[in-house]
């Protein structure tokens, strides 16, 4: 019996024909050709005005602290129930994570939370859309206007996901993706910074090269390039974002399959999941997800680490996720402690996530949902 993964990076046939394309007519730099048509397939799929592919999506949240020139002394309300660079990029400039919690059903941060953590230090409230599922997103932008704060979207999770019909990452000044080898479309190691208040469009682009105007410079619009403010090399080589372009051109196809397999296991764990107390993600009215996420919330961590042992024993390998950040060794050193996160704290210690991938076959994920359904 062969092994089945958690994930593998869709593959859907022009990659290498692009890259190689990319090679023979060159430049493979940053902003080549390819670069500037993800930049156009970016802002059609989600109306973002402006694009930046940028080598992560951790450093696209880098370029966000920049541009919001978070100083120390400054606080950013995050949740503590993601990954370590939606908070790194605050902390990276000198400012404060303020942890606030997340909601039980939906796991991103409960709205009804911000408020008390607003100081007159807080800046801006940084949202991660769990699985691409939306966070309240009405009620956190009439939090932000009331206090003056700029709301920033981790999306990192959520192309494809839409709130009330209008895509995630077009709700707050900026936005940004991954296409790490996890995520839906990918390049092996890649991001995006989705610009949505023009304000920021010209520093963004000096920001990623370096400090320098040498993005106007090749639009013909200065006759020679020059360092005008801090930055850092944010762009990646024209060879990834050929990689991309295939993928961003097969985004229906990759799309539909996964959409196919996250529906399959919510259709076919439904009733083993209620006899064995075992919660299904949740997907409330309003929130199209995009099938990037489909996870399991266990009665306990006895029972996840059995679930989890018990798939392993069948060769099939699901995961835990995230740990809670305030509770981290750097987390504590900032102030987090026990019982300050309490829904975050319970969550992360019963979440399960399956396999789920582009090219994960029926009879794969069959084997996946009966061997489940036979735990317990
Ligand atoms: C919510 C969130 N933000 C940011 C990142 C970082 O993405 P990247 O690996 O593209 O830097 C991840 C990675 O999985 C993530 O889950």
């Amino acid at each position: 019996m062969l092994p089945i993964p958690f994930n593998r990076a869709a593959v859907t046939g022009r990659e290498v024909e692009y890259v190689t394309r990319a090679i023979a007519e060159g430049p493979i730099h940053g902003d080549g050709p390819f670069t500037k048509a993800c930049h156009e397939w970016l802002e059609r799929l989600t109306g973002s005005p402006k694009a930046l592919l940028t080598t992560s999506c951790t450093h696209a949240l880098e370029m966000t602290a920049l541009l919001l020139d978070l100083q120390p002394g400054d606080e950013v309300i995050v949740p503590p129930f993601t990954f370590v660079s939606t908070v790194n990029a605050v902390v990276l400039r000198g400012a404060l994570p303020v942890f606030v919690d997340i909601r039980p059903d939906t796991l991103n941060i409960d709205e009804t939370r911000i408020e008390a953590a607003i100081t007159p230090r807080t800046r801006a409230i940084l949202l991660v859309h769990y699985a691409g599922v939306a966070c309240a997103i009405d009620a956190i932008l009439d939090i932000a206007a009331r206090h003056g704060l700029i709301v920033v979207e981790d999306n990192a999770h959520g192309l494809f996901g839409a709130y009330k019909g209008r895509p995630l990452g077009t709700f707050g000044s900026f936005a940004t993706l991954s296409f790490h080898d996890t995520k839906n479309l990918s390049c092996g190691e890649g991001g995006a910074l989705m610009i949505n208040d023009p304000q920021y469009v010209e520093r963004a682009e000096i920001i990623r090269e370096k400090g320098t105007n040498r993005t106007r410079f090749y639009r013909g619009q200065v006759d020679k390039y020059t360092w005008c403010d801090i930055g850092s090399s944010y762009l990646p080589s024209d060879i990834l974002a050929a990689y991309l372009l295939a993928q961003l051109e097969s985004h229906a196809q990759i799309q539909s399959r996964r959409h196919a397999i996250w529906a399959r296991y919510a259709a076919s764990l439904a009733p083993w999941a209620e006899a064995a107390g075992v919660r299904l993600p949740v997907v409330p009215d309003g929130c199209d997800h995009p099938a990037h996420i489909f996870h399991l919330l266990m009665p306990s961590l006895e029972a996840r680490t059995a679930l989890l042992a018990h798939l392993r024993e069948r060769r099939i390998l699901a995961v835990f996720h995230y740990l809670p950040l305030h509770l981290s060794d750097m987390g504590r050193r900032l102030g987090g402690v026990e019982g300050q996160c309490p829904v975050t704290e319970d969550v992360s210690d019963r979440l399960v996530r399956l396999p789920l991938f582009f090219q994960l076959t029926d009879a794969d994920q069959d084997r996946v949902i009966d061997a489940v359904r036979a735990w317990r």
